[in-house]
This record gives C-alpha cells, sequence and structure tokens, in this order.
C-alpha cells in the first residue's frame, strides 16, 4: 500500500469541518474527490500533504505514506518527502511560477534544490521534460517569461516541474480548471501519459465528475466534509446511489460537443 489514510478528521479553530474519510491507495492508482465547493476536497489533500493552513489541525485519524505516519513528522521530514516522492499541484500552478523570471532559470534552480545536477544538465533535463509534457518549442518556452505563455502552456510547465522527480504521490487540486475545456483534455490526458509510465498514484480533487471520469478508477463524492459516496468510478457513474452524485452528474460539461460521461 502506498498511501494509507484512516478516518482522518480535519478542524478550523476547534470547528471539525472534515470528518472520518479513509481510503488506501496501491502504486498507480487513481482517485478522484468530487465534491461541491466548501466540501472538504482541498483540507484532505493539504492535510495528508502536511500544508494545512495556519488554523487548521488533523483532529482525529491517520495517515500512512509507505507505511511512516506522516502526521508525526518534522518540518524536515516534510519538505524532504515534498519535491522528491510527493508532489502537488494546484488550480493554478502557472500562477506559482515568477512571471518575471525566465522558465529556464525557475525550472533549473528547482532541480538543484533537490539534486547535485550542474546547470547545464538541469536545463537539458527540463528541456526533455517540457518535451514530454507535449509543449511546441521547448527550447522557446525554456527562454520564456511566464507571462508571456499562455494559461495551458504555463499550467503544462507547472506540471513539468512537479512530475520531474518521478514521485511516487501526485496530489492534484483542480489541477486544470482555470483552463478552457478544451485545453483541460489535453493537459489531462498528458499528465495522465507521464503518470502511467511512471506508474505514480495520483489523487486528483475536482469539480468536475467528468474530469474524475476520464483520468480515475477510484471515486470519492464529497458533501459537508465527510463521504457519501466511494468505490469504482464507473460503478458510481453507472448507477449512483446518492440523490447528490445524480445532482454533480447532470453539471458534466461538454468536451468538443462530446461528453465525458455518457
Ligand atoms: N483556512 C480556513 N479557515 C477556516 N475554515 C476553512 C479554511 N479553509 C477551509 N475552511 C472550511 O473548511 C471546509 C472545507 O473547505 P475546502 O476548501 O476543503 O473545500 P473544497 O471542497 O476544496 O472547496 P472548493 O471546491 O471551493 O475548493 C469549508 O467549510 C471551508 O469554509
Ligand atoms: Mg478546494
Amino acid at each position: 500500500m502506498l498511501i494509507e489514510v484512516s478516518d482522518l478528521s480535519v478542524s478550523y479553530g476547534g470547528l471539525e469541518l472534515v470528518r472520518d474519510v479513509s481510503f488506501s491507495l496501491h502504486s498507480g492508482d487513481v482517485l478522484a474527490i468530487v465534491g461541491e465547493s466548501g466540501s472538504g476536497k482541498t483540507t484532505v489533500i493539504r492535510a495528508i500533504l502536511g500544508c494545512l493552513p495556519h488554523e487548521g489541525r488533523v483532529s482525529g485519524g491517520k495517515v500512512l505514506f509507505e507505511g511512516e505516519d506522516v502526521l508525526a513528522y518534522t518540518p524536515a521530514k516534510w519538505r524532504h518527502l515534498y519535491g522528491t516522492k510527493a508532489a502537488m499541484i494546484f488550480q493554478d500552478s502557472g500562477s506559482m511560477l515568477n512571471p518575471i523570471q525566465r522558465v529556464e532559470s525557475q525550472f533549473v534552480e528547482y532541480i538543484r534544490e533537490h539534486s547535485p545536477m550542474t546547470k547545464q544538465e538541469a536545463a537539458k533535463a527540463a528541456e526533455a521534460m517540457l518535451k514530454k509534457m507535449h509543449l511546441p518549442n521547448p527550447e522557446n518556452v525554456m527562454k520564456s517569461y511566464p507571462f508571456e505563455l499562455s494559461g495551458g502552456m504555463r499550467q503544462r510547465v507547472g506540471v513539468a516541474m512537479a512530475m520531474f522527480f518521478e514521485p511516487r504521490l501526485l496530489l492534484a487540486d483542480e489541477p486544470t480548471s482555470a483552463l478552457d475545456v478544451t485545453t483541460q483534455a489535453q493537459v489531462v490526458k498528458e499528465m495522465l501519459e507521464i503518470c502511467r509510465k511512471d506508474k505514480t498514484t495520483i489523487i486528483i480533487v475536482t469539480h468536475n465528475i467528468g474530469v474524475a471520469a476520464y483520468m480515475s478508477e477510484q471515486l470519492i463524492v464529497m458533501r459537508e466534509g465527510q463521504i457519501v459516496e466511494a468505490g469504482k468510478t464507473d460503478t458510481i457513474i453507472s448507477q449512483p446511489r446518492s440523490a447528490y452524485t445524480k445532482e454533480l452528474l447532470k453539471a458534466v460539461p461538454q468536451v468538443g460537443g462530446e461528453r465525458y460521461v455518457s
């Protein structure tokens, strides 16, 4: 088992807003967490990565990563985990890039923080990774400032950086929702391609049950801080048990005239 979450509860300022979340994943599994705004999706993945906001606290449960209790980690151990074995992609990872520092120098700095490569080696490896994310003209992208790139290209750079060290676990919080629907589908596809090769375990948080259906084999539906439905994605989508899941399914957007979910 790569990750085991059991009865995870999280409180903000003493108020328990996420309760009793449990799931476990093997290497290469893809889990999607869906649910309306405020249902606790981000809170769950932040708790797993030890990066809850200041007022947040894990009030119960356990998180085991490769059998280790990560909730007991020191900040130094977290830093090591993050960046090598686990990585996170945010809604607009592109916006985390410094707009006025060239992609090349940011990517090279990031690589050299976690590995002993020379600048030249790191630059070469970074460019190869951009190519893997199907960025057109990776040499040009390397020389560009983030503000010169489109949102989709910036997000691809963000994904390329997150995947660089072949993390065992990738946590993605609404990784494509800042993009238009067609670009969303492309970026998701490219991300999956890289992850499949590396057998990366993915937890993807999304409002969009269509994206979830496309990417994941396992699905958790959350509402008001709790799991309302969990299981195989196909089963839940073809036979949703809760009225809430049925509602979410009604709201699936279309891609190029086709629904992600039929
Ligand atoms: N920093 C915080 N301080 C206090 N309460 C918070 C904080 N962050 C989140 N919450 C509360 O915790 C609950 C879960 O929020 P969370 O952000 O995890 O939901 P979400 O499912 O990710 O929503 P969205 O789809 O809008 O991103 C909500 O009731 C929210 O108001
Ligand atoms: Mg969120």
